[in-house]
């Protein structure tokens, strides 16, 4: 490793020591209090480099709190903190510690595979991973049950949140369907901690909590969520994460002789893979959204419709998608934004409206490597390194400028740091 190198690795570490709260870590302080679901499952593959055990803890500390009917909630509020809103008592979801009423991005099966591959001590992952197997296998059984009535082999979110890209330009015209009446007055957190410019609008948050205050009226009842809510949108990216973690999840229990575990994840990540061809556009390159209560596909191209690289999609559509993102490298200085540049509703500092993320940088390029896509895996992580060498471990940046933006000192940033440089 590079004295350069070295000194990001050290940083790295600092980051993620420093929102490390003994069993689970922080996103950073300040604006994100509490355990996030994806960001704890992709943070340990950060951990597990230096601290195995650790690593090991921060999956289980989230899969703790699984929902009894198997949901894995995207917030975990494990000590009081005013400083982030809409906290327990807007969800009220009567959990005996309480979480979040809705999901996130299911990396988990992913993530653990990657532990279980990385960890030295083969007697601890053996156990631990086995101990996590059902939880894993019983979320991918809540989805297609939850959020694939029809047996589309595809699964819909039901709030932005739930995608991780929380204000992408690709839920704007199904937003336009959620109404704003009849929310109680509130007070956003985010916006004292981060730039509001930088943040998503006001119009947007009314509608956040529209459908928070919906689900919590249905009682949080998942058998009736998904009929009930006036946005579900199948976001390419979301199922390619599914996809990928059944996948996943299914190699790892073969490998730990639970065969019924095995075949019904290979059978999810089959059909998976067919569906997502539905979603596919010629005119973009690319896969698309599709709005589920109009059954059209949304013209909007993102990130998520680059993502699906990160599962097993035909060779031929992972060749397009990299030619996609080479074409949007010609107008940004840092790859990969978050919405195609060329786009008039491309906004380059607004969160999921075309900033750079490393988790995304980190999917996308572990994908593209799997399908000898070699020169742009490398050109993604150059520039990942690139934008932390300059702009510090932040929340996402600017790939007009790379300007850091959002929170600063971010535990995934610097995880997926360190898995970058424990690759070179
Ligand atoms: C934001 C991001 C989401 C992330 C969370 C915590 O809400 O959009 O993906 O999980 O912050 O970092």
């Amino acid at each position: 490793m590079t004295a350069d190198a070295a000194r990001l690795y050290r940083h790295a570490l600092e980051v993620l020591r420093e929102n490390d709260q003994g069993t689970y870590t922080v996103p950073t302080k300040g604006l994100y209090p509490f355990q996030w679901n994806w960001d704890s499952c992709l943070t340990a593959l950060g951990q597990v480099h230096y601290d195995e055990a650790r690593a090991w803890t921060e999956i289980e500390t989230l899969f703790a709190h699984q929902w009894p009917d198997g949901m894995l909630p995207h917030i975990v509020f494990h000590v009081h903190s005013d400083g982030y809103f809409p906290g327990p008592s807007v969800w009220d979801t009567g959990r005996p510690i309480a979480t979040s009423g809705i999901t996130q991005p299911p990396v988990a099966g992913f993530a653990v595979r990657r532990l279980f591959e990385r960890s030295a001590d083969r007697e601890a992952a053996v156990r631990r991973a086995r101990a996590l197997l059902a939880r894993i296998d019983a979320w991918h059984r809540w989805f297609y049950q939850m959020r694939d009535p029809h047996n589309e082999g595809l699964v819909a979110i039901l709030h932005p949140w739930e995608s991780g890209r929380d204000n992408s330009i690709d839920w704007d015209e199904a937003f336009e369907r959620v109404p704003t009446e009849g929310i109680a007055p509130y007070s956003r957190r985010d916006t004292q901690h981060a730039d509001p410019a930088h943040r998503p609008t006001k119009a947007q948050y009314d509608r956040y909590l529209w459908l928070v205050q919906h689900f919590r009226s249905l009682g949080w009842d998942n058998r009736r969520l998904h009929d009930a809510s006036p946005f579900q949108v199948v976001d390419p990216g979301f199922n390619a994460i599914l996809i990928r973690s059944a996948t996943d999840l299914a190699a790892l229990a073969e490998e730990l002789g639970e065969a019924e575990i095995a075949r019904a994840n290979r059978a999810r990540a089959a059909a998976g893979i067919a569906a997502l061809e539905t979603l596919w556009s010629d005119r973009h390159g690319q896969y698309l959204c599709r709005d589920r209560t109009t059954g059209e596909l949304i013209d909007s191209a993102s990130i998520g419709g680059i993502l699906p690289v990160f599962a097993a999609i035909p060779q031929e559509r992972c060749r397009e998608v990299a030619r996609t993102i080479e074409r949007w490298a010609h107008k940004v200085a840092f790859v990969v934004p978050s919405h195609d540049p060329l786009d008039p509703r491309f906004e380059a500092k607004r969160y999921w409206r075309a900033p750079v993320w490393l988790v995304m940088n980190y999917m996308i390029a572990d994908g593209l490597r799997a399908a000898a896509e070699t020169a742009v895996a490398d050109a993604i992580v150059q520039s990942s390194l690139d934008l932390i060498t300059r702009s510090g471990f932040a929340e996402y940046y600017d790939p007009l400028t790379g300007e850091p933006c959002g929170g600063g000192r971010f535990t995934w940033t610097a995880a997926m740091v360190i898995e970058f440089l424990e690759a070179a």
